[in-house]
């Protein structure tokens, strides 16, 4: 063989050998590497993620290391195990994924930096404005605005409509609805006016941004997304510091951020407006498919609305006889806590539909301690995912995990918290809000306006899913990162309620 095919070789089996990467020390978990180097099981698991992660917990165990576009992940499947992930912080953070994904999604530069000194405590500080005495304000600003959105589009009688009904988009009637009604609550009105007069284009804007948003997680470089550069510009532009200024009613946690930003020089205009704008993605993104998914489950499933109704009626001291159309509707925070079914029925869409992974990322080479008796080797920068669908959707926790059933949260008239898994009570059993120090600050928040909203629908409107359509489809696109949308949009029909 010549000394020049010899190297050849050499240098071929050097490189296979270096895209190939690791190999299982003792200790880790069972690795899976697939048989395309870098890229890994990154398209199986894109394909399916929930079939996938199952399929390979019943080959390899409970505990098992992937290797995803070039990244090792290790799964971890065993909800009983959940507790002793979620509290290691020191080891396991969180941080690191949101300051590069994050910024590069949303167009800010890295929050934690020498450049912004103490950036990314105050951001975190700020999450309290969406919590505790805060969310009282926050709440009623957005039952004013859901009123407002109903009353202005919704609740005028239309003559023309055959007995009354009419019949919509359900997809596309919760997102106006809950886009502009979670606008207007965070970022305010203009001054002249109450509602924003481009409303429909940014909301077109958004969806159209969002529906990339998969691939910019990916890290996908945004030159090989064709418009979404240019789209998100202008997404981010609408949120410039002069724009915002024309505001009124702006939510104390917005206005408390655009001071912070104000003390950092080295933050420019378009770098404050892509902060404001990630926040608006992420307090739409996931409760719109959220309330999309319980008013689907409710409509299709009318035994269920009848109780939810009736509990709304009794709570509110609402006698459906004396109800119209004309009235408006308040709900104070003490109402929205005792709709206790109504918030089981939201659970229970949240536990079907929502699929996102929870991702820290280790710190340093440790054994990470699973239980008394057994821990894994984990190696410095491997990410460490859960998967709560696996869990939501396990028929040892839940019986018969496909099926709507909206008091599953409810026993003896309170709400039900004992789960269990081989025997013993689950810690974590509903995770649609992530976990630990990472956990969405943002739930409480939505929760209410999920209530609120559907309030309203059910106090106004008689709603039912129109006839000749299959059941609607999780489209797995997302998977990982959220609450699921629809595979396709849902025809349904509602009037005015005259009871
Ligand atoms: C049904 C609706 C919602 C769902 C399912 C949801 C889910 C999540 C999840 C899974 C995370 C990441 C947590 C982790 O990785 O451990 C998150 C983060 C976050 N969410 Fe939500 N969210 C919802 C609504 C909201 C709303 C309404 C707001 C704000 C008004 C909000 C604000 C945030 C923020 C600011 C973060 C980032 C937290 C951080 O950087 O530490 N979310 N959310």
């Amino acid at each position: 063989m010549s000394p020049l095919l010899l190297l050849l070789l050499g240098l071929l089996s050097l490189v296979l050998c270096v895209l190939r990467g690791r190999s299982r020390r003792d200790g880790e978990p069972p690795l899976i590497k697939g048989w395309i180097p870098f890229i890994g099981k990154a398209l199986e698991f894109g394909r399916d993620a929930h079939k996938f992660l199952e399929e390979h917990k019943k080959k390899f165990g409970d505990i098992f290391t992937v290797q995803i576009a070039g990244k090792y992940m290790t799964f971890i499947m065993d909800p009983l195990v959940y507790p002793s992930i979620i509290k290691h912080g020191r080891q396991l953070d969180f941080n690191e994924f949101s300051n590069t994904v994050a910024p590069f999604t949303f167009g800010y530069p890295p929050v934690i930096s020498r450049k912004f000194p103490g950036l990314r405590e105050e951001i975190k500080r700020s999450f309290h404005l969406l919590q505790g005495d805060s969310l009282t304000p926050l709440t009623e600003s957005m039952m004013g605005n859901l009123m407002l959105v109903f009353r202005q589009d919704h609740l005028e009688e239309r003559p023309g409509d055959e007995g009354g009904w009419r019949s919509g988009s359900m997809y596309e009637f919760c997102y106006t609805v809950m886009f502009e009604a979670t606008f207007l609550t965070m970022y305010g009105r203009p001054l002249s006016a109450i509602r924003h007069s481009r409303m429909g284009v940014l909301r077109e804007d958004f969806i159209k941004f969002d529906s990339m948003f998969p691939l910019l997680i990916a890290r996908i470089p945004l030159w090989l997304l064709g418009r979404t550069k240019a789209i998100r510009e202008k997404l981010i532009n609408y949120f410039l510091p002069h724009r915002m200024s024309c505001w009124s009613n702006m939510s104390q946690f917005i206005r408390t951020r655009s001071e912070l930003f104000n003390q950092y020089d080295s933050l420019t205009d378009s770098h404050k407006a892509a902060h404001h704008f990630a926040i608006l993605w992420a307090s739409v993104a996931n409760t719109v498919p959220a309330t999309f998914w319980a008013m689907y489950y409710l409509a299709s499933h009318p035994e269920a609305l009848q109780v939810v109704r009736q509990e709304i009626h009794d709570v509110l001291g609402i006698d459906g006889v004396e109800f119209t159309s004309d009235r408006d509707v308040t709900l104070s925070k003490e109402q929205l806590d005792k709709l206790l079914y109504l918030e089981s029925a939201i659970n229970e869409s949240l536990r079907l539909s929502s699929a996102s992974m929870n991702i820290r990322v280790a710190q340093e080479n440790f054994d990470l301690r699973l239980d008394s008796e057994h821990s894994v080797a984990v190696r410095k920068g491997d990410i460490i995912a859960l998967y709560p669908q696996s869990m939501h959707l396990d028929p040892d926790i839940y019986e018969e995990p496909q099926t709507f059933k909206f008091d599953r949260y409810m026993q003896d008239g309170r709400e039900r918290t004992d789960f269990y898994k081989d025997n013993q009570k689950l810690k974590h059993y509903l995770m649609p809000f992530g976990s630990g120090s990472s956990m969405c600050p943002g739930r409480f928040f939505a929760i209410n306006e999920i209530k609120q909203f559907l309030c309203l629908l059910l106090l106004y409107f008689d709603v039912q899913v129109e006839d000749g359509q299959t059941r609607a489809t999780l489209d797995s696109n997302r998977a990982g990162l959220g609450v699921l949308q629809p595979a396709t949009d849902v025809r349904f029909r509602y009037r005015l309620r005259t009871v």
